[in-house]
């Protein structure tokens, strides 16, 4: 069986982080391709090199820096991942979701992922911003789980409710900024693949039928390991690409097109984003 990390590791990287940083976060915040630059919002920032942590995994990958950014954020202490690993970069699903734990030690509470994803939903359009209402663990149907193992009891439950994964009260605060600030938010179904292939024409059919809206290759085993350990879950995709349903379009699709997608769609989540912290004045409620 392969590795499978302790708490004595969550701990381990966790203090490291301690031991650098002045700030206690109680939110935490993923960037996705194309979105690091919200981190240079955080005023007062501590920066840790995943590379500098124990255990904890680095990415490969373009558009995702890899660095811990601890600070303020319109309010809120918060831990912001600048960058995140992926299952397609080789990492098992416990490194690719070992930094949510280490933020379960930590004590973090409330978690805001956000990636960058394909538009399956035909009304979509590249730079739109969705608000994640449920995801499709299509990962997990094929035998993917980051709590695949043995299950420690301290850190969450063997038998996971996911009815509730994305936090109803988040969800309707983030409406309630994005009206407040102008910011059109869609709203859908995340469906989670592993990658790294973009998906064929029949693939999008496919997920359409099964009610996605959006498709990436992240998200859903952070958000199954922030619920196991009890964090409340706000995601937020942002739609970099349209996806193609027709095997004979003239489009192809390509990460430098996510990429520059992330340009246009980094300063509006950033609005919303930070509106949403300067709400949330007592997240651990
Ligand atoms: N498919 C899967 N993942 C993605 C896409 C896509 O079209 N765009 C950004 N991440």
């Amino acid at each position: 069986m392969e590795r499978t990390f302790t708490i004595d590791d969550f701990n381990t990287a966790a203090d490291v982080i301690r031991a650098r940083t002045r700030h206690q976060p109680t939110i935490g915040l993923i960037l996705g391709s194309g979105l690091s630059s919200l981190a240079d919002h955080v005023e007062d920032a501590d920066v840790i090199p995943y590379a500098e942590i124990p255990h904890f995994p680095v990415s490969t990958v373009e558009g995702h820096p890899g660095r811990l950014v601890i600070g303020r954020l319109a309010g809120p202490t918060i831990m912001v991942m600048q960058g995140r690993v992926h299952y397609y970069e080789g990492y098992s699903l416990q490194q690719v979701t070992f930094p949510i734990r280490v933020m379960q030690v930590m004590g973090i509470k409330l978690l805001i992922i956000t990636n960058a994803a394909g538009g399956v939903n035909p009304t979509f359009r590249a730079g739109d911003l969705m608000l994640i209402k449920d995801h499709l663990n299509l990962i997990g149907m094929a035998g993917l789980s980051p709590l695949r193992g043995p299950n420690d009891p301290s850190l969450g439950p063997r038998f996971l409710d996911m009815s509730k994964t994305y936090d109803r009260e988040l969800r309707q605060l983030a409406r309630d900024v994005a009206r407040e600030l102008g910011i059109e938010l869609r709203e859908g179904v995340y469906a989670g693949l592993a990658g790294p292939t973009f998906e064929t024409p029949a693939d999008i059919h496919f997920l359409r039928v099964a009610g996605a809206d959006a498709v990436g290759m992240s998200t859903v085993p952070e958000a199954i390991v922030a619920r196991h350990g009890g964090m409340r879950v706000l995601g937020i995709s942002g739609i970099s690409n349209v996806a193609i349903d027709d095997p004979d379009a003239e489009s192809v699709a390509s990460h430098e097109e996510v990429l520059e997608a992330g340009k246009t769609i980094a300063p509006r989540l950033a609005r919303l984003i930070m509106g949403v912290l300067s709400r949330l004045s007592d997240p651990l409620g």
